[in-house]
């Protein structure tokens, strides 16, 4: 007898990024290369995390270019809007439902834990708004609205990634299933890209210039960044974090624009120099960023295509989270409509 074979139904992934001006290397290695690489094995949904954004204040028109840059470089690295969902977290109105209804399951304690919020919150004195101290029950919504099992992100969300978990497992606590709990999903080199010129801490666009390396810099740029990037007075090409951070940074940006192994990597540079280290992290970042931004360039003219991704993008989203919304207000007990 002929056996029907039942389509096995694929994990599915949320990941957003914030639309804070260009990214940089650091955002491209540890997330939005990755979700290209996931694209095929699972059911992706991507967005462009403008509700988060105001989190700090914008400029209006900036903000609205940044967002849509932010959509155009996404489909420049490779996204296909076939295959994956991108849409603007603001154009999926239940997320900001859900962030409410999950703030009344979230404790103040473990708000002031987090220490995105201490560090932004010393970095933008006057305006600690309350929507920077929540911000992580609005990402734990995001997630949790699509029923995702993966959440392929850097290293420096994981602990918002554990405040969701927590947050889903209160919540099944005290309603039953009502959502998946997900785990992080973290590349082997590259889920934390350091800071060229201080490199024990994050590469962010909110550092100085010559600190991080954007993917729309020009080959010119990228060149006098890494030349200026800190290294070490070691004189040897080794990978160890605590000690070398500076040159394990620039081989581990090699390792993972390469996918090569980061000792095979390091192995190459026997014998050489930082020189060598320096040009060899130069020539790997450009050839890698020149085709994302010539794709760039021609995306960004077309309009009629963008706002055709974006409006499928949040009309699929939508439907996906009005299920898991109506699931819980269920659950709690307010009257259906
Ligand atoms: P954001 O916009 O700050 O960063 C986007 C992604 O880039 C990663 N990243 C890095 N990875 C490696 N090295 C670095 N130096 C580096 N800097 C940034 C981040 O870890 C992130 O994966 N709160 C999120 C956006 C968000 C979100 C979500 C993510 C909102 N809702 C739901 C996942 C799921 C943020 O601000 O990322």
């Amino acid at each position: 007898m002929e056996q029907t074979q039942t389509p096995v139904k694929k994990q599915r992934i949320l990941s957003g990024i914030q639309p804070t001006g260009t990214p940089t290397l650091g955002n491209y290695i540890g997330a939005m290369r990755n979700w290209k690489l996931l694209e095929d094995e699972y059911d992706c949904l991507y967005m462009v995390a403008d509700l988060h954004t105001i989190t700090v204040r914008q400029e209006p028109a900036k903000f609205r270019q940044n967002a849509m840059q932010m959509l155009g470089l996404l489909l420049a690295s490779g996204l296909d809007p076939e295959k994956s969902v991108l849409f603007f977290q603001s154009h999926v109105h239940q997320h900001a439902e859900l962030a409410w209804l999950l703030n009344c399951y979230t404790y103040m304690g473990e708000m002031n834990r987090m220490t995105q919020f201490k560090d932004k919150s010393a970095k933008h004195a006057d305006n600690i708004n309350c929507g920077l101290f929540t911000y992580p029950v609005l990402m734990a919504g995001d997630i949790l609205l699509y029923q995702a099992n993966l959440v392929p992100v850097g290293k420096d969300q994981m602990q918002h990634l554990e405040i969701c978990r927590d947050i889903a497992q209160r919540v099944n606590g005290v309603y039953g299933n009502v959502f998946t709990v997900p785990e992080g999903y973290y590349s082997k080199v590259g889920a934390r890209v350091m800071s060229l010129q201080e490199p024990t801490r994050k590469m962010s666009k909110s550092e100085a210039e010559d600190s991080f390396i954007s993917v729309l810099d020009t080959p010119d740029v990228i060149r006098r960044k890494y030349r200026r990037a800190v290294t070490d007075s070691e004189a040897c090409v080794r990978f160890d974090p605590e000690k070398q951070p500076g040159v394990s940074n620039l081989l581990s940006i090699i390792a993972a624009l390469t996918g090569e192994d980061i000792e095979k990597v390091t192995a190459s540079f026997e014998g050489k120099g930082y020189g060598d280290l320096k040009s060899a992290v130069t020539d790997v970042t450009i050839e890698t960023l020149a085709p994302i931004q010539a794709e760039f360039a021609r995306i960004m003219k077309d309009k009629k295509y963008m706002e055709s991704v974006y409006r499928q993008g949040a009309e699929r989203a939508g439907m996906l989270a009005e299920r898991t919304l109506q699931k819980l207000m269920k659950k709690i007990g307010y009257v259906a409509k």
